[in-house]
């Protein structure tokens, strides 16, 4: 209680601080683009988009039958090669999946997560 208090007596004046500095916060502050890393911004959308079907992550299963596990993707092919169709939107494979054009930094990003997940072969 106590506590809380005075987090938030600082929280106040550390907004009139910036007031009086002329540098008040953004009512919508933004997290800036360039912060978000390529690996970061493909895990978004991976989460967004295709994890209702994907098993996305170093565990689990996919929640769509016949959707391959992206952890074992590199395993068949180079991931790096998805590339193109993602960027073309001619997404592979399955009808139920939705195929659209990426922008290239979603591209590099959805790349970038897919290669996070590539670990060596189970022994
Ligand atoms: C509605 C379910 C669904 C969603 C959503 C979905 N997928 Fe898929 N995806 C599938 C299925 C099913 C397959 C297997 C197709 C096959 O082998 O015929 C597949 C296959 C793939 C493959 C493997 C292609 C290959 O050549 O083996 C990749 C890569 C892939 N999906 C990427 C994505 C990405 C990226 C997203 C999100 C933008 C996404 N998927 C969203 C169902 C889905």
């Amino acid at each position: 209680m106590t506590r809380r208090r005075i987090v938030f007596r600082g929280l106040l004046s550390a907004i009139a601080l910036a007031a009086l500095l002329g540098q008040a916060p953004a009512p919508h502050a933004q997290v800036a683009p360039q912060v978000v890393t390529p690996v970061e911004r493909g895990r978004v959308i991976a989460d967004q988009e295709c994890s209702s079907c994907h098993a996305i992550g170093l565990d689990g299963e996919s929640p769509f039958e016949g959707a391959p596990r992206w952890r074992d993707l590199h395993r068949r092919f180079d991931v790096a090669d998805l590339a193109e169709a993602l960027a073309e939107g001619i997404m592979v494979g399955h009808e139920a999946m939705p195929s659209r054009a990426f922008a290239p930094d979603e591209v590099d990003g959805l790349i970038a997560y897919l290669k996070s997940l590539e670990t060596p072969p189970p022994r």
